[in-house]
């Protein structure tokens, strides 16, 4: 089996190194050259465009920023889609909104090829570690077809249901995501005005119920203000924005994450975009010492 692996960030780069290291035969795709020598040293072959780089495979994996991004690598006259082998698979990781995921479908569909969008839980070290949850919209022959290759790269492949079921499970798990770290972090700074110490805080509050347990991977970040990014506030920022377009197309009222999207906006706005999205407790918190 030939595959081919386009955007290869934090997330990306890792994932295609564990297909590589199960000695997948592996073309890898980047906009930017650098990741792309990285695989190469590792076995990887590589590509001088995306529709080279797509033509011969029988899987075609994407894992990129955003669904303009997407758009742009593989949709459209000048997309990688339209170089793909007939009958040939997409699995479109990346974190995009269900709307999106069904324009990709269609797409596939009128080119004789076939689709499943497959978004991930798990960050950075999940992805280092090959212990990815994958969200699956798609057909059950092309999951059985993909499930052993996915396996590679994580623990757990959860079949939602047909074409952009992944994508829009994955969208309420970012919702969350995004939401509780906020909590977390206006919570802790009220905590220390009145006087209670955080290291405290830190140690005492993400083994409460009360709290999200993924708010634990964050304390280090918190404590010590390095907010080395595994997953950025700007992507972030993009899945609450995907969420709220969301929320609109089904006329549904989503107020709290709105909210918590306009924090994002703005932590994006004072050069925070490219942070782990928990730099939203310094933006927090740097409003705390200017207002008071
Ligand atoms: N990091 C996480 O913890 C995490 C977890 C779950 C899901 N996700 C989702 O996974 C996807 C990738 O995330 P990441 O953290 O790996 O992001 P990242 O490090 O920022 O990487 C983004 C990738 O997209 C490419 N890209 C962006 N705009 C492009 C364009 N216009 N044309 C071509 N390529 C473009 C980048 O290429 P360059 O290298 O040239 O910039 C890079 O390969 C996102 O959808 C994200 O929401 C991330």
């Amino acid at each position: 089996m030939q595959v081919t692996f386009i955007g290869l960030g934090i997330m990306g780069s890792r994932m295609a190194k564990n297909l590589l290291k199960n000695n997948i035969k592996l073309t890898v795709f980047n906009r930017s050259p650098e990741p792309v020598q990285e695989l190469v040293k590792q076995g990887a072959s590589s590509a001088n465009s995306v529709d080279e780089a797509v033509a011969e495979a029988d899987i075609v994996i994407t894992m990129l920023s955003s669904p303009e991004a997407v758009k742009q690598v593989m949709l459209g006259d000048r997309g990688g889609l339209a170089s793909m082998k007939e009958r040939a698979l997409w699995i479109d990781c990346s974190t995009v909104n269900p709307s999106f995921s069904r324009e990709e479908k269609q797409a596939v569909d009128t080119q004789g090829k076939r689709f499943m969008d497959a978004p991930v839980a798990g960050s950075k070290p999940q992805a280092e570690q090959a212990e990815l949850i994958f969200f699956v919209g798609g057909e059950e022959p092309d999951l059985l077809e993909a499930e052993e290759l996915l396996q590679l790269m994580g623990k757990k492949v959860i079949h939602v249901g047909e074409a952009s079921k992944g994508t829009s499970f994955k969208m309420l798990v970012n919702a969350m995501l995004a939401q509780s770290i906020v909590l977390f972090s206006e919570t802790l700074l009220l905590g220390e005005k009145m006087g209670l110490d955080q290291d405290f805080l830190l140690k005492t509050m993400p083994g409460l119920p009360v709290v999200a347990p993924f708010v634990q991977a964050k304390t280090d970040m918190i404590r010590s203000g390095d907010y080395d990014t595994q997953f950025s506030l700007e992507l972030m920022y993009k899945d609450l924005h995907l969420a709220s377009i969301t929320a609109y197309e089904y006329q549904q009222p989503l107020y709290l994450a709105n909210l918590t999207k306009e924090l994002y906006a703005h932590a994006t706005q004072n050069g925070l975009g490219r942070a782990d999205f928990a730099a939203i407790h310094q933006f927090l918190s740097e409003k705390k010492q200017r207002y008071g």
